[in-house]
């Protein structure tokens, strides 16, 4: 037989759902693509808590758990090496979240993704800058724009606002002209005011009902009581969405009874969002703001950094 080669990359492959000891380095060939998919080279990778969530065996485990091998990860920015597609050239530098609900595949050097989950990266945006702006961002954006669809003068409260999906809510909800309240610890107050947050609330040491009211809009980022808290200052007729838990029947019983609509949201990977998402980047109107960068070989950091629920903004994985 005669041999043949097969390209091979460096990936991250999760062994067993448990600690970060699980998430093993490994060579396995390059993934091949199909119709409508292109091969991408990564260049960035952005981290969520969905990722240390399914590492540990909570998050999107149930459904990748019959899936030889597990690569987690969502969120790439990088260069496209092969294209089935007519969206996508070699060559382009593209951005996007992969197949999210399911199985990303990002932690590799190389990934196959659909074209339609992509978007042009702005020339003027890093990689690290691109790969940041995915799955957080477009929560942000599918929540607040897709589904609640706020306008302008809407008094908005987001929640986490110094987080991964917080900071782009903030700044996604001030570009269409809302009145946008955030809540973070004091450390972050200045933080999430450079965001444009016209005010801001220490959730450590105040209740929100003694500070705000009226709201038209919350996202709810924390779940829990943080939910019923947040009923407590909004208007009869508001909307609040929570991406962590969604509301359970006590919670829902009591929004309805005030005249509140309260869903949860799973984000969708959207290559037409993305695109959006691309042009607020490209024109300034909102930034990625990464505290930190990790190189490939600090997977396991960068989750054990993620984990501690402290980050500001995001976190990149450079590969
Ligand atoms: N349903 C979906 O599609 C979807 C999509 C994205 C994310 N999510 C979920 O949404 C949640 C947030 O995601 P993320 O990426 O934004 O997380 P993240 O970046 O890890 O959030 C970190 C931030 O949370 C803040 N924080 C922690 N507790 C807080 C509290 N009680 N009140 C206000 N701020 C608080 C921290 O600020 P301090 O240090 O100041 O406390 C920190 O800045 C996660 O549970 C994630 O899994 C769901």
């Amino acid at each position: 037989m005669p041999y043949k080669f097969v390209p091979k990359m460096k990936s991250i492959v999760l062994e067993d759902f448990g600690s970060v000891d699980h998430l093993v380095y490994q060579e396995l060939p390059m993934p091949s693509i199909n119709d409508g998919e292109v091969l991408i080279q990564v260049k960035a990778i952005s981290i969520n808590p969905v990722d240390v969530k399914t590492r540990s065996g909570k998050g999107r485990a149930a459904k990748l758990k019959d899936e030889h091998p597990i690569i987690l990860g969502w969120d790439v920015s990088g260069i496209v090496k092969d294209s089935k597609s007519d969206l996508f050239r070699s060559g382009d530098e593209v951005f996007g979240m992969i197949n999210f609900p399911g199985h990303g595949k990002a932690y590799s050097e190389y990934v196959s993704a659909p074209a339609s989950h992509l978007a042009l990266k702005p020339a003027n945006v890093t990689h690290e800058a691109a790969a940041a702006a995915t799955l957080a961002a477009l929560t942000a954006w599918q929540a607040l724009i897709d589904h609640a669809k706020i306008k302008k003068g809407d008094r908005v409260l987001i929640h986490a606002a110094a987080g991964g999906v917080g900071n782009y809510a903030v700044q996604i909800a001030k570009h269409i002209g809302a009145y946008v309240i955030g809540t973070s610890s004091a450390g972050k107050r200045d933080f999430v005011l450079s965001l444009g947050a016209d005010e801001h609330i220490d959730y450590t040491s105040q209740a929100l009902e003694d500070a705000i009211s009226n709201i038209d809009f919350v996202l709810d980022t924390i779940g829990g009581e943080n939910i019923d808290n947040s009923l407590k200052v909004m208007k009869k007729g508001g909307t609040i969405i929570s991406i962590p838990s969604g509301l359970n029947d006590a919670v829902a019983a009591k929004a309805e009874a005030l005249g509140i609509v309260g869903y949860p949201i799973m984000v969708q990977s959207n290559g037409e969002d993305m695109k959006k998402i691309a042009a607020l980047l490209e024109s300034g109107s909102i930034k990625s703001h990464v505290s930190q960068v990790f190189d490939f070989d600090q997977m396991k950091a960068a989750h054990l950094l993620l984990e501690t629920g402290r980050t500001q903004g995001k976190i990149i994985v450079r590969v």
